[in-house]
């Protein structure tokens, strides 16, 4: 696929690609990758600005955004969760309005799905989600790339076991990925039905099937155990509850094996809560709840 069909697309949820162009896009990662680790320099984006908005914060994808484009040869400004206008004393289309003009391109990450609809509609310019509290698709695609570099068959054939994540059932469903939901019922009591719906809908065109459960037997056949933090950035008060309720659910060894599949992996988007080396985790057990994850 000829990459110029990218040119001037936003990238605000995968349910917006088709298979082909997402399989194009992990094509051309796998490829800058490759010219990296070579040597090889390029500047496709020379003379290109692109804006970050931080509404919450963030290590990988800031520096996954700002590493790629300097490496491209273009620029970001990075505005931080605390140094702009938007949503205080500037509607997020102004801010639009006026971002579009200085810039080629817009990455967003904050809280309301329709704020990064909002910035495409009004800035004139692609914008890229960095995170929503609905989706997460760079996320996904950078972890169908690590399927791909670990994973010795096509994406299509994979199943993918994960406690909750709205961003991978979009990328499963497009892709032909079974994807199953473990997790509580009361969690898959609260998923948005209409997504999951139109989820399932579009895995019956793939060959994808998408599934929440609470049934342990979904775990079969596993080639990726993937999990989540107790609760999104933002949500930080709903960590000892979820901690109570999701550690049931934990990935161990147990877990792992009751996949019956000796070659899966596990993955995990971080942060994650793995030892008493974060402040948070370590206030917590001062309190008395632990939230190792
Ligand atoms: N679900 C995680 C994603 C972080 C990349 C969070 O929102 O904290």
């Amino acid at each position: 696929m000829d990459i110029s069909t990218f040119k001037g697309r936003d990238f605000l949820t995968l349910l917006d690609y088709t298979p082909e162009e997402i399989t194009a896009l992990l094509s051309l990662a796998a490829k800058l990758k490759a010219q990296k680790k070579a040597g090889i320099p390029h500047d496709g984006l020379r003379g290109k600005n692109v804006a970050l908005i931080f509404e919450k914060t963030s290590t990988r994808t800031r520096c996954s955004f700002e590493v790629a484009m300097a490496e491209e040869g273009g620029r970001v400004t990075y505005l931080d969760p605390g140094s702009s206008q938007m949503g205080k004393k500037e509607s997020m289309e102004d801010t639009a309005k006026v971002l579009g003009r200085f810039f080629d391109g817009i990455e967003y990450r904050g809280y309301d799905q329709a704020n990064v609809e909002t910035l495409a509609k009004y800035s004139g310019v692609p914008v890229y989600n960095g995170l929503t509290d609905l989706d997460h698709p760079t996320q996904i695609i950078a972890d169908m790339m690590t399927m791909e570099e670990h994973i010795n068959k096509p994406l299509k054939d994979c199943k993918v076991r994960n406690n909750m994540c709205y961003a991978w059932m979009f990328g499963c469903c497009k892709m032909g990925v079974d994807f199953v939901g473990y997790g509580p019922q009361e969690l898959i009591d609260g998923a948005d039905k209409t997504i999951l719906e139109a989820c399932k809908q579009e895995g019956a065109i793939s060959g994808a099937n998408i599934t929440l459960t609470c049934d342990p037997n979904a775990l079969k056949g596993a080639d990726v155990l993937y999990s989540d933090i107790w609760a999104s950035m933002g949500e930080e008060e709903l960590i000892p509850q979820r901690a109570k309720l999701l550690t049931p659910y934990r990935i161990d060894h147990t877990m792992l094996a009751a996949t019956g599949n000796p070659e899966v992996i596990f993955m995990h988007c971080l942060p994650s809560f793995h030892n008493f080396d974060t402040k948070l985790a370590r206030e917590w057990m001062d309190k008395g709840v632990d939230i190792r994850e």
